[in-house]
């Protein structure tokens, strides 16, 4: 998918004030699907350590599950009242995601696929010597990452979220059908406002935050 919506988004810089957390979503507001694909087309294109993307997002718009998943996570509205839910899981499969990655890097050519032994070698050899309790951390920090562009996107898009983590993993898992190398880790909610004002802004000032060296 190429993004090409000018009419449909903001700069992203201009957009920071007006994104918030959003805790009052309007039940009644379904999200267009060319703001979810673009949004998930911003997730999708996010990088991550190697490229292997360790993550899979679960997108839940069925009224129902919703529901569970809000009783899994102390009642908040935003699980049901958000138009969707965008349920990122870390995946621990890594070595299986490495031969993934090379098959789609090689386009399936096998003479291709033996240019990139060495690098395919390296990164065989990174993850191995990670220690195993070291490898759904390591996923969850490009789970992160993909969060974060998703966020981003959806503030250009001027489509209200609210990045989440107070939820029951075990359970949300459960309700989902996760697979055991996948874990839910942090959701996002996406939709429209009901036009409840939001809290203001707080920011810790920039000499707390950044050093210049
Ligand atoms: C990783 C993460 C987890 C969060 N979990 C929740 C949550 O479970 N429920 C909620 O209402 N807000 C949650 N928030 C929203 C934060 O409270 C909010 O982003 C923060 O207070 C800054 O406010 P702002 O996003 O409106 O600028 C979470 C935010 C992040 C980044």
């Amino acid at each position: 998918m190429v993004f090409n919506h000018p009419e449909m988004s903001k700069p992203f810089l201009e957009q920071l004030n007006w994104r918030h957390a959003e805790k009052n979503f309007d039940a009644e507001k379904t999200l267009e699907d060319a703001q979810l694909n673009a949004i998930l087309e911003a997730t999708r294109m996010s990088p991550s350590s190697f490229g292997i993307q360790p993550y899979h997002v679960y997108v839940v718009s069925d009224a129902s599950v919703k529901t569970k998943l809000r009783a899994a996570a102390y009642d908040q509205a935003q699980f049901t009242d958000a138009s969707c839910l965008l349920v990122f899981a870390s995946r621990t499969d890594h070595m299986k995601r490495v031969d993934q990655y090379f098959e789609y890097a090689s386009d399936g050519d096998a003479e291709t696929r033996e240019k990139l032994k060495g690098y395919e070698d390296m990164m065989r050899g990174f993850i191995q010597n990670m220690p195993q309790e070291a490898w759904k951390p390591w996923a969850d920090r490009q789970t992160y990452i993909a969060l974060g562009f998703a966020l981003a996107a959806a503030a250009e898009l001027e489509v209200q979220s609210c990045p989440m983590e107070g939820f029951d993993t075990k359970q949300f898992d459960e309700i989902l059908g996760l697979p055991e190398h996948m874990k839910s880790v942090v959701v996002l909610s996406l939709g429209y406002s009901d036009g409840s004002p939001a809290r203001s802004k707080v920011r810790f000032p920039e000499d707390d935050l950044f050093t210049h060296v």
